[in-house]
């Protein structure tokens, strides 16, 4: 019998944990920097949580159970849904903006490939609590800094603007809106021109639909075209809004390309609407998605205006590697710990234990002779080699620079200072 991991999951191994910590780590600091706070909620939650607004795309892709209280529940497949329902439950009465933060595991059940798990890690934000353009702005803001401080290249940001979407669909009589805007996310336009057509929509309103989900590129030809379409004065208010936050955008140093197109998959989006892409990526090019929504009320909530996004944690770490980013440390600056024969070992225990006060060490812990661990230190990319011999009953040891193979008896007091600043 073989026993392999469930299809959709990977394992971890060192190298790939490093990595994937040192990006978190840089992640966690910018989030930080912005003034967000960690939240993390139940990785199961009540089936109905999930079920209430994130739409069908997402609830037909859940891992979802029945316990053994007969309760059903589902494997969080995003955090939205549930630091929103934390939020309702525990942080109404808190002056808001409210920010929140979290690094951590979803579960979709959809065909794995090349950045499409059915385990995978998202690092998001919500802000909850200010409908602002500058709130809006700076939550884009935060996204693109994200992605810029990992120095990834060659990515794209695309703003949209659901409400846009939201107010067209109304005044032509659709108000159940979730298949609209999926048909719209995932760009099977002839069905949508089927749909439309079936819901009554005359074909110049067809027309007109297809141009604004088509139109893309700069603010100002962008917005523009819209205020040339409607005279409405909701789509008008809505345009004016959005302008308001590209502009703040703009004096962030943002780049970015509007796409009034974006429909985005989930189904509690409202306003303006945002996705990242890393070309490089292929088909599952997404590394992040977020906008304005509305949840508190769907929760029990006081309608509170919300705004959020998370990245798609692998996939950046994919279009990363595919950059040739070295990240984490590999030992690099660590100090390889010899004692020469049995008689030393424990004194070596000591000395380790001391280095890792200040240092990443590690000690020889299969009695190879002297030249076998120190071959092994080199080409596991130690930086020094300290080795425990006879010289220790004189309190001396002997470092070794590993790099430049240059090595001297040293006083046992002076190792922390030749180890942290003389050498480095
Ligand atoms: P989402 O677009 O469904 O949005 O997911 C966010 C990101 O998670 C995607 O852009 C993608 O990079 C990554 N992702 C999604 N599914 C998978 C998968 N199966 N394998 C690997 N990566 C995946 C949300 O989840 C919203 N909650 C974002 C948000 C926060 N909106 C407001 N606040």
């Amino acid at each position: 019998m073989e026993f392999t991991r469930p299809r959709g999951t990977r394992d971890f191994f060192p190298e790939e944990m490093e990595k994937r910590r040192w990006v978190e780590a840089r992640i966690r600091d910018t989030f930080k920097n912005f003034g967000y706070g960690e939240i993390l909620t139940p990785t199961f939650e009540h089936i109905n949580l999930i079920t209430a607004k994130s739409g069908e795309d997402i609830v037909e892709h859940l891992y979802s159970f029945e316990d053994r209280g007969k309760r059903e529940l589902a494997l969080r497949p995003e955090l939205t849904a549930p630091v929103m329902r934390a939020y309702v439950n525990e942080l109404q009465s808190q002056a808001k903006p409210v920010k929140l933060y979290y690094i951590a595991n979803c579960f979709r059940y959809e065909r794995p490939q090349s950045g499409r798990y059915r385990e995978f890690w998202q690092a998001g934000i919500e802000l909850i609590g200010s409908s602002r353009a500058e709130a809006e702005a700076e939550v884009i803001a935060l996204a693109y800094r994200v992605i810029k401080n990992l120095n990834l290249k060659d990515f794209t940001m695309h703003i949209g603007n659901i409400g846009l979407l939201r107010k067209f669909l109304k005044n032509l009589g659709i108000t159940e809106q979730s298949n609209f805007l999926a048909l719209i996310d995932k760009e099977e336009h002839e069905e949508l021109e089927k749909q439309l057509e079936s819901y009554g929509v005359k074909a110049e309103d067809r027309k007109l639909f297809f141009k604004i989900i088509s139109l893309k590129g700069n603010k100002r030809k962008t917005v523009a075209r819209v205020r040339e379409f409607f005279n409405d004065k909701e789509i008008l208010e809505e345009m004016d809004r959005f302008e308001e936050t590209l502009n703040y955008i703009d004096n962030l140093g943002v780049e970015y390309s509007v796409n009034f197109g974006i429909a985005r998959g989930l189904d509690y989006y409202t306003g303006m609407v945002f996705e990242i892409y890393a070309r490089k990526l292929g088909a599952e090019k997404q590394v992040c998605g977020g906008g304005s929504y509305s949840l508190a009320e769907t929760f029990g909530g006081k309608a509170t205006p919300t705004c959020g996004f998370a990245i798609g944690f692998d996939r950046l770490i994919l279009a990363l590697n595919k950059d040739g980013i070295k990240a984490g440390n590999d030992n690099g600056h660590g100090v390889y710990v010899i004692p020469v024969s049995k008689e030393f070992i424990a004194y070596a225990i000591k000395i380790s234990s001391d280095i890792r006060e200040y240092r990443v060490c590690e000690m020889e812990l299969k009695r190879r002779k002297l030249g076998k661990a120190l071959s092994y230190a080199s080409k596991k990319g130690f930086e020094y080699a300290v080795i425990v011999g006879e010289e220790t009953k004189d309190n001396k040891i002997i470092l070794k620079n590993l790099i430049s193979k240059e090595q001297e008896e040293i006083d046992v007091f002076k190792m922390k200072t030749s180890l942290t600043t003389e050498h480095r």
